[in-house]
């Protein structure tokens, strides 16, 4: 009889990680994006960053089509929904993109501002059509049982301060500072919770929450859906849950949606965001975050910190860089350095 193959029948063999390639197109977005960090024009650091990442898409060899873009073909000519990107040949895969996630962060070049992409199986990524804005609340592994977005914030925070056996002032969430969130504030306030605003990125914020061990426990808030799907496609690589229902801001917007077929009750938890086993993940920091380090510059070049990581075998790298500022003109013209 032959031998089993170690681990068993059910092992499989090592295939290629896509994420150890698009790595390397975040890293030259962040790279692109940095260029323009604190000088106030975050439509160039966005368009550098867009620009970069699709001239560095096409080295991967994929079948891939973006269901997370930049927008519509007629307002986004690169990286729109539904554009076919790669060479045509497998894996047929959904692709996410944020090139630059936290445009103003970099142009006023505050902290957690990230170049990142998200690859699943042909199929398997939530398209958030006309939604542009979901609730989301997310943490570790330990606390995913007690993620529910119609339980009172004050309770779970309560029902989290009991899983750690602790008071609930040492239970932190981190919300964006918006003022649709003033309910949540307030409720948290009251029952002694602490919270630790941000002014953009909740992806970061996302990764941070599902890190076990962080300074904070659960993210919250109404935020972007792309970058709902975008951390979803994290966390089930990382551990953790996120909890999301689509949350439209106007009637029109409602009426948009329900048209389109979205069912605007429904809870949409990791794995309805991102299905599959098959997800690819890469982010790199563009500003110093509290998960990534934002891009360096030096006197030859420049270093970038990225994140990379996948299901299938839910390894996690970070990934340390030295880009060399000569070969990285000779690259890309005069788009970096
Ligand atoms: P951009 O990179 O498009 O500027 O998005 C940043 C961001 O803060 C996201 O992280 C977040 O999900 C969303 O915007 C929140 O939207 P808004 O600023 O409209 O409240």
């Amino acid at each position: 009889m032959a031998a089993e193959p170690a681990g068993g029948a059910a092992a499989q063999a090592p295939d290629r990680n896509l994420a150890l390639e698009l790595v390397r197109v975040t890293e030259y977005a962040a790279l692109a994006a940095a260029r323009w960090v604190g000088l106030g024009e975050k439509e160039s650091a966005d368009q550098a960053a867009v620009d970069a990442m699709r001239l560095m898409l096409d080295s991967v060899r994929m079948d891939g089509t973006v269901v997370i873009g930049e927008g519509e073909k007629d307002e986004a000519p690169m990286l729109y929904n539904g554009e076919r990107i790669g060479d045509g040949s497998p894996p047929e895969v959904d692709i996410a993109v944020d090139p630059l996630e936290g445009t103003t962060l970099a142009a006023e070049g505050w902290p957690r501002a990230l170049s990142v992409i998200a690859l699943s199986g042909r199929g398997q990524m939530f398209d958030p059509g006309p939604c542009v804005y979901m609730e989301k609340i997310a943490a570790a592994e330990e606390l995913a049982h007690l993620l529910d977005l119609d339980r009172p914030l004050g309770e779970t925070l309560e029902l989290v301060a009991r899983e750690k056996g602790t008071g609930v002032g040492e239970v932190t969430v981190m919300m964006l500072d918006r003022p649709r969130h003033a309910d949540a504030v307030e409720e948290i306030r009251r029952v002694g919770g602490r919270i630790r605003f941000i002014s953009h990125g909740d992806v970061s914020a996302a990764l941070l929450a599902v890190t076990s061990g962080s300074p904070v426990d659960i993210l919250w808030g109404i935020g972007g859906t792309p970058e709902g799907v975008i951390s979803a496609a994290a966390i089930k690589c990382m551990g953790g849950q996120i909890v999301g229902r689509l949350w439209p801001r106007t009637d029109g917007e409602r009426r948009a949606a329900l048209d389109a077929g979205y069912d605007l009750e429904e809870i949409l938890d990791r794995d309805r965001l991102i299905g599959g086993d098959d997800v690819f993940f890469a982010a790199t920091g563009v500003t110093d975050g509290d998960v990534l380090e934002g891009v360096h510059l030096d006197p030859r070049g420049a270093t970038t910190e990225s994140l990379v990581m996948r299901t299938r075998s839910r390894t996690v790298r970070t990934v340390k860089a030295h880009h060399d500022r000569a070969k990285l003109r000779e690259i890309s013209g005069e788009r970096i350095g």
